[in-house]
C-alpha cells in the first residue's frame, strides 16, 4: 500500500513539474513568463497573439481571399524579409492555383526621423501584368511602404491589386494607405515574432509578441529607425 502511495505521489509531482515547465516555455500557448534569449538579458518579449490565433485567422483569411476571386489565379507577392512566414502560410490555406514572388525594399532616414522615402533592393522575377495580385505584408505601420509599393505595382497593370497584411497599427499611419484583407489590429507596440525582428533578431518565434528592452516597452517608433540603430551598433562594433 505504501509502494502504491509513493507511485502516485511521484507521477503527480512529475505531471506538476511538467505543467510549470511547459507554461514556462518561451513560446508556449499560456505563456506567463515573457521570453528572453541567452545573451539579450535586457530584451525580452511578451506574448500578444498566439500561434493558434494566428493560425485560425490566416485560414480565415485565405478563405475570404478564394471567396472574393473564385476560380481565378492568385498571385501573392510577399514583401522581405518580415512576411516570409504569412506569405507561406497564406497560400497554403488557400485553395484553387496559386504562384508568388518576393521583392524587397530597404527605407531612407536617421535614427530617429523617418524620411518616408523607399527604395526597390530587389524587384520581381515576372510580370504582373493581367494577373490577380495580392501583396503580402507582415505589417502595415506608417504605411509608407505601401504606397511606394502599390504605385509601382499600379503602374504594371494588373487586373486586380489587393492588400493583405497580418497586423495593422492604424495609430502610426502617415498615409491614406488601407489593407483590405487584415489579420489583427494592434496597438502601437513594438511587435517582434512571426517574420518581424528587432535587429533581425526574433523572428523565427511562433507567436507574436511585445518587446521589451530594459524596463520600458518599445513603443512609438518606427521599425526602421531600429533596424537603423541596430545597423550602426553592428557596423561600430
Ligand atoms: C517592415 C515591415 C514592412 C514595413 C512597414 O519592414 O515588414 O515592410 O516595415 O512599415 P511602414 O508601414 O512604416 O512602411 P522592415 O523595413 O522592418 O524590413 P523587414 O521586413 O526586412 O523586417
Amino acid at each position: 500500500m505504501n509502494k502504491l502511495w509513493l507511485r502516485l505521489a511521484l507521477r503527480m509531482a512529475r505531471a506538476i513539474v511538467s505543467i510549470q515547465f511547459h507554461s514556462m516555455s518561451p513560446s508556449g500557448k499560456n505563456n506567463p513568463v515573457p521570453l528572453r534569449v541567452a545573451g539579450r538579458e535586457d530584451e525580452s518579449v511578451r506574448v500578444l497573439i498566439s500561434r493558434e490565433r494566428i493560425r485560425k485567422r490566416i485560414k480565415e483569411l485565405a478563405r475570404k481571399i478564394r471567396a472574393d476571386f473564385q476560380g481565378e489565379p492568385l498571385h501573392l507577392v510577399g514583401v522581405l524579409k518580415g512576411a516570409v512566414f504569412f506569405l507561406a502560410d497564406l497560400a497554403r490555406q488557400m485553395p484553387g492555383e496559386v504562384s508568388f514572388d518576393f521583392i524587397a525594399v530597404s527605407s531612407y532616414g536617421d535614427e530617429t526621423h523617418s524620411s518616408g522615402q523607399v527604395r526597390l533592393t530587389r524587384d520581381l522575377d515576372s510580370s504582373i501584368e493581367g494577373k490577380t495580385v495580392i501583396v503580402v505584408e507582415d505589417i502595415l505601420d506608417t504605411g509608407m511602404t505601401m504606397q511606394y509599393l502599390l504605385s509601382i505595382f499600379q503602374q504594371r497593370k494588373p487586373k486586380h491589386l489587393r492588400v493583405a497584411a497580418l497586423l495593422d497599427k492604424p495609430e502610426r499611419r502617415l498615409t491614406a494607405v488601407q489593407a483590405d484583407y487584415v489579420g489583427f489590429r494592434i496597438p502601437n507596440e513594438f511587435v517582434v515574432g512571426y517574420g518581424l525582428d528587432y535587429a533581425e533578431r526574433y523572428r523565427n518565434l511562433l507567436d507574436v509578441g511585445v518587446l521589451t528592452i530594459g524596463k520600458a516597452r518599445k513603443k512609438k517608433s518606427a521599425r526602421r529607425k531600429h533596424k537603423k540603430a541596430a545597423n550602426d551598433d553592428r557596423a561600430s562594433s
